[in-house]
């Protein structure tokens, strides 16, 4: 396995990769959610090639970019276990030089949900990964759905610059109850990690409701209200039932619906979604 930091070794490197190229972007702190993407992208590509870069333009001035989570050393053993061929870890110089100045905006899709939320997160999100895009240049690149929107957002972002590969969505990876895989599941104390399997609740009985003929997405969003308020921690940011491709909010539920939602525990904001 090749750790490279810089661009250029990157560059130099690229050519003797035999093709198709599968690509994992990451921020590290690696977990059994971006090993099942690793572990696609290893089964479905003769070379394999991983980031781990903490990326600080899509965290807005108040959020963790700090205390996130970072352990290099044991994402690198991780991946060396994997199989992965090469392992870009850059500083954020190498990314961001000090006269960085070109910005992908992905426009209203950029601006529901996560992005009315956390503004400027998908501006930096698809600057990042089109930037990691033209450094790798990969055939296939693998996502989590446990990062709906995001997914969305990018396969936008690369059908609209004409971007030559493809985008692969991976399924939620979760916890025994249900809890999905996440980075900053480590922040969660005891009782907070204890309440949060609500989420999963809640998606589970959104989808219940819908299978038991309920369309009307108020109905659905209030029974999940409900039952994530029973939760004295939980503290809701947003439940959203929107269309699953332009994820604008729905009245009547049709297919395909992406239910999602931002529920906070203390300090820690969480997010779970389903397609229905
Ligand atoms: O999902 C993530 O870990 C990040 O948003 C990504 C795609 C690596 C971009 O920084």
């Amino acid at each position: 396995m090749k750790i490279v930091a810089t661009i250029a070794e990157l560059r130099s490197l690229r050519p003797k990769l035999a093709g198709p190229v599968g690509f994992v972007p990451t921020m590290g702190y690696l977990h059994e959610g971006h090993l099942v993407l690793v572990r696609q992208a290893r089964a479905e590509n003769p070379s394999l090639v991983v980031s781990i870069f903490v990326n600080p333009t899509q965290f807005g001035p108040h959020e963790d970019f700090k205390q996130y989570p970072r352990d290099p050393e044991r994402d690198l053993a991780l991946l060396e276990k994997e199989g992965a061929d090469v392992v870009f870890i850059p500083s954020a110089e190498e990314i961001y030089p000090p006269d960085f100045n070109s910005w992908v905006e992905v426009g209203k899709l950029a601006e529901r949900l996560e992005g009315a939320a956390r503004p400027g997160h998908f501006r930096g999100v698809a600057t990042v990964v089109a930037r990691l895009f033209n450094i790798v240049q990969p055939d296939k690149a693998y996502f989590g759905q446990k990062d709906a929107q995001q997914l969305i957002v990018i396969k936008k972002m690369a059908a609209d610059l004409g971007m030559d590969l493809e985008v692969i969505a991976v399924p939620t990876v979760r916890e025994p109850d249900g809890l999905a895989m996440s980075s900053r599941n480590t922040y969660l104390n005891d009782e907070e990690r204890k309440q949060a399997v609500v989420l999963y609740q809640a998606l589970n009985l959104a989808q219940k409701l819908y299978a038991g003929g309920e369309k009307d997405a108020k109905a659905i969003l209030r029974q999940m209200t409900a039952l994530i308020q029973q939760q004295p921690l939980a503290d809701i940011e947003y439940i959203s039932i929107a269309d699953a491709e332009t994820l604008e909010e729905l009245d009547t539920v049709r297919p395909p619906a992406l239910v999602s939602m931002a529920v906070r525990f203390g300090k820690t904001r969480l997010i779970d979604n389903v397609v229905v």
